[in-house]
């Protein structure tokens, strides 16, 4: 056989080879397609064999064609393998679930609720005044939440609060902000002006009234305190809440801790004064307790009675949200934790 028949006869090969490879592209396919001309029976083998058939002097010549042309087939065949395997990498890439990906479904990021949003607004109200925000636990003794605060023993006044006990007479959920008081004179040095926020308790329960509910004390002590500061205080920090233009009044009352003592009303925000369901039809809404400290809690917590006076209040914060978000007919409605309820409000 003639060396240059037999060479282009590989190189026909050669060609079907490359115009074959790029008809396959997973790596199977490449494979067989490499056998088919490399393999035992393959077409190059097979024509390999037919280089004893050459005359002796070319046979070198014609053997390095030949291996040059397995060495590119082989080179070819793995640079077509890698390239299906990249492609292949990319093609899962795309298809596969990215766990790290957002949801589908909106996800809120939450907001704070109507409660919180009126006490940061009256706890920014009393800081701006100069107010300083003090806390107490919400499990008392009897001491904190009635006896220091001038509450005799089997006093009436006790049922003025019907009390959560946790073990009668001695530890209780407390049933107002007003133990902070206590603490807050036992603890602090005078002057003092300070606001507690924090839940309380009661055996209450009705459209207004929950068996836990938020309120805020409020307690000023100096010397040369009067009941026209409280007014003027209580005064400033409803213009505040309810508009310059809301008249309020305070009415005479009773509070073991407190003497003078005083409940405060605004004029109704809903009918103006005129009376309607809101306020009982009689123009008025009561929003919070109020009197100057009473020189008996003075004298049990060590400060002089006769040098110091001072003043404290207690209000509930639901009863201002229910105000300021009209339309709240429930106190419960802050408490059931419907999102669809929640949602309606931001600060
Ligand atoms: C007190 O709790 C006194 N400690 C307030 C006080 C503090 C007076 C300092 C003087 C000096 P009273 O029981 O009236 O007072 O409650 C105060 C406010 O809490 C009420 O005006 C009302 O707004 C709110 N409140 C009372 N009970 C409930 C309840 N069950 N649910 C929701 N709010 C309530």
């Amino acid at each position: 056989m003639e060396p240059k028949d037999i060479i282009a006869q590989l190189s026909a090969l050669k060609e079907q080879f490359e115009s074959g490879l790029v008809q396959v592209t997973d790596e199977q396919a490449i494979r067989a397609h490499q056998a088919a001309f490399l393999g035992a029976k393959g077409a190059v083998t097979t024509l390999s064999r037919m280089i004893k058939d050459v005359p002796p002097e070319a046979r070198p010549e014609v053997g390095r064609v030949f291996n040059a042309a397995k060495k590119e087939i082989s080179a070819a065949v793995a640079a077509a393998i890698e390239q299906s395997r990249l492609a292949r990498e990319q093609q899962d890439l795309t298809q596969h679930v990215d766990l790290t990906l957002p949801g589908r479904i909106p996800q809120g990021i939450g907001q704070l609720h109507p409660l919180t949003i009126v006490m940061y607004d009256i706890v920014d109200i009393f800081t701006a005044m100069g107010f300083d925000v003090a806390t107490g636990p919400e499990i008392e003794t009897d001491y904190y939440n009635f006896e220091a605060l001038n509450f005799p023993p089997l006093h009436p006044a006790r049922d003025m609060q019907d009390t959560l006990f946790i073990k009668e007479g001695h530890t209780l959920l407390r049933t107002h902000t007003s133990p902070v008081q206590i603490r807050t004179m036992l603890s602090r040095p005078l002057p003092i002006q300070i606001i507690a926020p924090g839940a309380v308790y009661r055996r209450d329960d009705d459209p207004t009234h929950s068996p836990m509910f938020v309120q805020i004390e409020g307690l000023l002590v100096d010397q040369g305190v009067s009941f026209g500061h409280l007014k003027g205080v209580l005064e400033a920090f409803l213009n505040e809440v309810f508009g310059e233009d809301v008249a309020l009044r305070l009415r005479p009352s009773f509070f073991p801790f407190t003497e003078p003592s005083a409940e405060v009303d605004i004029q109704c925000i809903s009918c103006r004064g005129s009376g309607c369901r809101l306020c009982s039809q009689t123009g008025w809404l009561e929003i919070l307790g109020c009197g100057m400290v009473d020189p008996n809690v003075l004298e049990g917590v060590g400060i002089d009675p006769e040098r110091y006076t001072g003043f404290a209040f207690g209000l509930g914060i639901d009863r201002i949200a229910m105000l300021r978000y009209e339309g709240i007919t429930s106190i419960k409605l802050f408490y059931e934790n419907d999102p669809r309820f929640l949602s309606c409000f931001t600060r």
